[in-house]
């Protein structure tokens, strides 16, 4: 099995990278190939909603996006991993998503449909439902893309780097535990 972990923290020692680490880990003692790509590291373009791509699934933009669609095209696990950004995903994960209307066809059919997802978001709030905004974007468009959403870890209470909770450790254990 393949993985792509889109990975959306410009930090890579804080919070978020604490669950990467042991999911990635985890799924590696399984044999599974794991591909971590650091969003912030590359350098990805806004859409620039032309729609070109809708025909051919090809961005005119030519930069590392390139790379991200042909890893994602590749792999059987998509991790979309980031920290609470104003309610929604960071502005690196974001990019990412809006450029994602290249895997969608002109009549609206995804191109990689039937791929799992897992979700990874840390937050600074200790309340749940400050999480219900993204987790409601990340529904709709997994819905639409046509993946199915297998699991989901949301850890509150990460205000300094370092306060992601065991519970939170032990339940991204678990999750790619559960992975065949
Ligand atoms: C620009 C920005 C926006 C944030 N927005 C929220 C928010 O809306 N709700 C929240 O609970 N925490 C928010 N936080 C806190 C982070 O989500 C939290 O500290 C997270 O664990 C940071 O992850 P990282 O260490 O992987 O970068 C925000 C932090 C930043 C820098």
């Amino acid at each position: 099995m393949k993985t792509v972990i889109l990975f959306g923290s410009p930090r890579k020692d804080g919070n978020t990278i604490q669950l990467v680490n042991i999911l990635s880990r985890t799924l590696k003692n399984k044999g599974h190939s794991v591909r971590m790509l650091y969003l912030n590291d590359m350098n990805i373009r806004p859409c620039q909603g032309c729609y070109a791509c809708l025909k051919k699934g090809i961005c005119k933009i030519n930069d590392d996006m390139k790379d991200i669609r042909k890893y994602i095209m590749e792999s059987d696990l998509i991790v979309y991993a980031t920290p609470l950004y104003w309610f929604g995903p960071s502005g690196q994960l974001k990019l990412a998503i809006d450029r994602s209307i290249a895997f969608m066809d002109e009549d609206y059919n995804s191109r990689i449909k039937g791929k799992k997802v897992i979700t990874l978001i840390t937050f600074g709030d200790d309340n749940m439902d400050t999480c219900q905004p993204i987790l409601g974007m990340f529904q709709k468009t997994f819905e639409l893309l046509g993946l199915s959403h297998i699991g989901s870890v949301e850890a509150p209470g990460c205000v300094e780097k370092g306060d992601v909770k065991e519970e939170h450790r032990e339940r991204t254990k678990k999750l790619a535990e559960s992975i065949p």
